[in-house]
């Protein structure tokens, strides 16, 4: 069933080949999905946000695997046009959601930065939009925001524990909704480490106390000096620091966790050895004596259900450091490059 007549052919950002996003990336008119069959939906995207993975995937991925005329993204905001007869009853026609889509949808192309989408309902991640949350917040909020809810529930960082810790970039994407989310749901100390134009920022979305990386080089020696009598009961590392890995033992409790969202500098080599070294590597053969947990971004429909409480509760909010026309696409990704950028970036598409 389809709520208003829908193109044949729609606008979108594609790739036919791996590459730099500057090289590859065309701005074309290709078909639009077909109507949604089974639990499908079909949804007209509002708004896409831009995450540091979107310029990764196309780089990385085996030229076998990247079909023609690509679509990248993971994750947007817009309305329901059409559903398939078996997707679940609350996404009506006309309902505003917001969706974080599963890697294979990534994988195989098919993202959000475009004007029309066709998922299935059963493995995205999807909710209404709540009351007060603007279409530019519902696209950005979801990635990161489930990433933290998965890294409480899979990390055992539970309610009450009054656990401490640490997180290396606090201001990003991720790291701003990690801190949010663990002062919300218990943690007695939350220590965030960023630069000094950030520490307010970070400071406001709850952290204890801040860490200025830059005056305070090479970080893991003063973390040791500092927390050495009193260590953290986890260290999330989002900006991929091996050496704050391997230091951990100086201010990481011997039976607390490093916890890595699956970024290291240097790319997703380097992410896949640092990830097996961690966590094979027993001490007798050199490995650090902490343990190593890495996440990788799976849509939980729990996590995006507890993430959507905490939005409604006014307990997590998302900060936007700017918005994209749909055109400016390439300007969005360089910039989201450079590391710089505070909280996250959205991308116009059909907008409001
Ligand atoms: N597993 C998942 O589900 C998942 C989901 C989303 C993202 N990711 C990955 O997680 C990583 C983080 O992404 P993100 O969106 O949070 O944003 P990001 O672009 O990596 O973070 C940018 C922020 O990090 C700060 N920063 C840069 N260098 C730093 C350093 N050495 N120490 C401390 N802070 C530093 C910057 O502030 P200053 O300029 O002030 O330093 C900026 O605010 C990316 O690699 C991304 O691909 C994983």
């Amino acid at each position: 069933m389809a709520s208003s007549p829908i193109p044949a052919t729609m606008k979108a950002w594609t790739y036919s080949r791996p590459g730099p996003h500057r090289k590859i990336l065309e701005l074309k008119k290709v078909p639009t999905p077909p109507l949604p069959t089974g639990s499908q939906l079909l949804f007209k995207v509002a708004f896409a946000g831009i995450d540091p993975s979107n310029t990764n995937v196309m780089k990385i991925l085996p030229s076998l695997l990247v079909r023609k005329n690509a679509i990248p993204g993971n994750e947007f905001s817009g309305t329901i046009m059409a559903r398939g007869p078996d997707a679940p009853s609350h996404f009506k026609v006309g309902c505003k959601v917001l969706c974080v889509t599963p890697s294979n949808v990534i994988l195989r192309g098919r993202g959000p930065f475009c004007e029309y989408i066709c998922l299935d309902s059963k493995t995205c991640a999807i909710a209404l939009v709540p009351e007060g949350l603007t279409m530019e917040e519902a696209s950005c909020i979801g990635q990161c925001g489930m990433m933290a809810m998965l890294i409480h529930k899979h990390g055992k960082l539970h309610q009450g524990n009054g656990y401490r810790i640490l997180v290396n970039g606090a201001s990003g994407g991720c790291g701003s909704m990690f801190v949010q989310a663990a002062v919300a749901l218990g943690a007695k100390e939350v220590v965030g480490v960023c630069s000094a134009p950030n520490a307010e920022f970070v400071l406001g979305l709850g952290a204890s106390k801040i860490i200025d990386y830059r005056a305070n080089a090479p970080l893991h020696e003063y973390l040791a000096k500092e927390y050495q009598t009193r260590p953290f009961d986890f260290v999330l590392d989002t900006i991929g620091a091996q050496v704050l890995y391997t230091k951990s033992p100086g201010y990481l409790k011997e039976e607390g966790a490093f916890l890595n969202i699956g970024s290291y500098a240097h790319g997703m080599l380097w992410t896949l050895l640092y990830a097996m070294l961690n966590m094979f590597r027993p001490w007798w053969l050199g490995g650090t004596p902490r343990k190593f947990v890495i996440f990788s971004p799976q849509p939980e429909k729990e996590c995006m259900v507890r993430l959507m409480n905490l939005v409604r509760e006014g307990k997590i909010k998302v900060h936007i450091e700017k918005v994209f026309a749909f055109e400016e696409l390439c300007d969005a990704l360089d910039l989201g490059d450079t590391k710089r950028v505070r909280g996250k970036m959205v991308l116009t598409v059909g907008g409001d």
